[in-house]
């Protein structure tokens, strides 16, 4: 409607004439905040615009090249992505605990975005999607624009920008949205559906839905396995009914049978919720005949999975994760 249509038209003047002839830095995360906000940058100042996309190889399967692909070909600006997940896989090794891989991903996460946008920062502005929700949940009020106080918006827990890297000020072009307004401007501002829409993905990503260590294997195995999950959902237009499904690699094996073979492999654990505001969710009640589908197909099409099984858990007791 009209509301945002003068938000959009606003907003673009107001970053042009704070940001002038100077450059921006936004992380990209690919999620709905941040690509939005990529998005109204790239309208007010095109390639005074920086995108640093970190891909620590923990993401949905080709999701990282999505992100890239609509960056790079939909809207003017510089894209730049790391990919680090080799150095992720390492780092990782042999760590078992959730939440030492939480603080793991969080750590060496913050370590290469900031490593990158370090030098590029001194004549810049730093921007981030930050929307309204964020800003009352953190009790901080709007940034107050200086950048060496800037909270930086991550996913769950805030982190510091650190003391060495001196920004001109902090953009919160999204500051005053609440997350449907977001999603109105990001569709008027031409970003992709699966963006504009997409479920909540926790910053550590598929980490904390490989249960216990995570192997480059494992991440395959569950990337390959979720696809077919939501390809199957999207095909039976189920997808919009539900708040957030997902596949769980439990790293367990168990006793299967093909054709004349005994097998001995993966069991996969389907994930779906529906919730107003994650804080309790039910189980959903996906209809049979789309389960039987999808269970075909995954024990068919993903190899080394041989069992699929479905999580009939609400919130509390359990969590929407399983790590
Ligand atoms: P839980 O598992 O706590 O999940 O019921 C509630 C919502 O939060 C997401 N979630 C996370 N998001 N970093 C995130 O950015 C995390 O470490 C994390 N853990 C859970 C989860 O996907 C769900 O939407």
């Amino acid at each position: 409607d009209w509301v945002m249509d003068n938000f959009i038209e606003n907003t673009v003047a107001a970053l042009r004439e704070k940001i002038g002839d100077k450059k921006v830095i936004l992380g990209l995360s690919g999620g709905v905040d941040s690509s939005v906000a990529a998005g109204l940058l790239s309208r007010a100042v095109g390639k005074q615009l920086t995108c640093v996309f970190v891909d620590q190889g923990l993401m949905r399967k080709d999701e990282g090249d999505f992100v890239e692909q609509t960056f790079t070909t939909m809207f003017d600006m510089n894209f730049v992505r790391v990919n680090c997940g080799e150095l992720f896989m390492s780092k990782l090794k042999g760590v078992t605990d959730p939440e030492e891989k939480r603080k793991i991903i969080g750590t060496e996460f913050y370590k290469v975005f900031w490593n990158e946008i370090r030098g590029q920062a001194e004549d810049g502005f730093f921007a981030q999607g930050t929307i309204y929700p964020d800003r009352i949940e953190s009790g901080k009020g709007k940034s107050d624009g200086k950048a060496n106080t800037a909270v930086i918006k991550t996913h769950h827990n805030m982190a510091k920008m650190p003391d060495d890297i001196q920004f001109l000020g902090v953009i919160e072009p999204l500051g005053d949205l609440f997350k449907d307004e977001v999603r109105e401007v990001g569709e008027k501002l031409g970003i992709p559906h699966e963006l504009v829409w997409r479920q909540p993905f926790p910053g550590p990503g598929l980490g904390v839905r490989i249960i216990g260590e995570i192997t480059a294997e494992k991440v395959k195995i569950l990337q390959e396995a979720d696809w077919v999950l939501r390809d199957e959902m999207s095909k039976n237009g189920y997808e919009s009914q539900l708040s957030q499904f997902f596949c769980v690699l439990p790293g367990v094996n168990t006793v299967g049978v093909m054709g004349d073979h005994r097998t001995y492999d993966n069991l996969v654990a389907i994930r779906a919720v529906t919730t107003d505001d994650f804080m309790t969710a039910d189980w959903a009640k996906i209809p049979y005949d789309i389960l039987a589908k999808v269970s075909n197909r995954i024990t068919n099409e993903v190899e080394h999975i041989n069992r699929v099984v479905y999580d009939i858990t609400s919130k509390p007791p359990g969590t929407v994760e399983w790590e």
